[in-house]
């Protein structure tokens, strides 16, 4: 590789080619069941496709379910397996996140994979709040994935007592590059909706969010570093609706690197299943199937235990105030 290419600054934007490869590496997933968050559009649809390819019973959901099952009915048809199916969840309700996990529970008795890969920004500048007060950006892509994946282990867990074979269940989150925007930490647990910074360009609640999912993927990993494998991934930069509401001018910015969507799988799919990626437990991937370098506070495990706890002290106020 040259020189110019070697540039670290440079790598999001032209990975270098990656060694492993959906067609040729990726394994059968006959028999494996899995959730995703979103999946009816963007970089979701492109691994529920995939997925669905691979034989995997795929479960997927968001709030739009008309699109849902639209994009649900499409990939079955391509694809030929029935096994697709297309669920309503809104992430920023946790009333939400327990009818959804309802579904899986009655259906499911195992389940192999969750990649938590819904997320969203908020570019109102007002601020926006869920039924619990809780910033809708924090509650979608931080909150919403940690409650959902709660309540999802104890099928994940019994999933691998049942069959150690089978190899540990894994939990993806999508991360994102600009978690490196982010305060010191990760997380300004003082003001977790920032509500002095409404006015910056680069939306701090979106970066926030995207540094507590690398946070989250490393505590799960300390958790259970036998029982689970959970690993955050930034997917590049992709032309997907994720950006549909940002300023225009940032858009213009973001355009001219911005790569087609079926490019922001590989690295996501390959954190969920290479046997590579399963030597290893809270790692953080990026474009072209590397292990990436996340900010080095981001590592630290204490960051990712605090993130945790407080996360575990929310989900317990909340449960109690039912
Ligand atoms: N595109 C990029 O360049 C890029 C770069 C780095 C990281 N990412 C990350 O990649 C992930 C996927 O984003 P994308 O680029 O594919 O954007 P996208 O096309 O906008 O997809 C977002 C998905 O999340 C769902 N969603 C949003 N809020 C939700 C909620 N509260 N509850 C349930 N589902 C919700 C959306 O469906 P509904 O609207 O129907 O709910 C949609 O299916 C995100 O986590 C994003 O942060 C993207």
């Amino acid at each position: 590789m040259s020189k110019f290419c070697e540039l670290r600054f440079l790598k999001p934007i032209f990975p270098p080619k990656s060694r492993w490869s959906i067609e040729k590496d990726m394994p059968d997933m006959l028999g494996k069941v899995v959730v995703i968050t979103g999946g009816n559009s963007g970089i979701g649809y492109e691994i529920v496709r995939i997925l669905a390819y691979k034989n995997a019973r795929v479960y997927f959901a968001s709030r739009n379910l008309e699109k849902s099952l639209k994009a649900a009915e499409k990939i079955r048809m391509a694809t030929g397996n029935d096994n697709v199916l297309a669920y309503e969840l809104d992430l920023s309700e946790i009333s939400s996140i327990r009818s959804f996990v309802k579904i899986i529970k009655n259906r499911e008795t195992n389940l192999h994979l969750l990649i938590n890969n819904a997320g969203l920004i908020v570019t109102d500048q007002n601020l926006q709040f869920n039924s619990k007060g809780e910033e809708l950006t924090w509650a979608s892509n931080v909150l919403g994935p940690f409650f959902l994946t709660k309540l999802l282990l104890p099928l994940m867990l019994a999933t691998h007592e049942l069959d150690e074979r089978a190899g540990r269940p894994r939990v993806i989150w999508i991360s994102s590059s600009d978690h490196r925007l982010s305060v010191e930490g990760g997380i300004n647990f003082e003001d977790i909706a920032m509500t002095d910074k409404l006015t910056s360009t680069v939306d701090p609640r979106y970066v926030q969010s995207k540094a507590a999912n690398i946070l989250q993927a490393k505590a799960l990993a300390a958790i259970y570093p036998k029982k689970i494998i959970s690993h955050a991934v930034h997917p590049g930069s992709i032309n997907t609706g994720l950006f549909e509401t940002i300023p225009k001018i940032e858009k213009l910015l973001h355009k001219p690197r911005q790569q087609p969507c079926y490019k922001g799988v590989l690295t996501p799919l390959y954190a969920a299943t290479s046997s590579e990626a399963a030597t290893m437990n809270g790692a953080y991937f990026v474009p072209g199937t590397r292990v990436g370098e996340c900010r080095k506070d981001l590592s630290e495990p204490a960051n990712a235990k605090k993130l945790w706890s407080f996360l575990e002290k929310r989900m317990e106020c909340i449960d109690g105030s039912r």
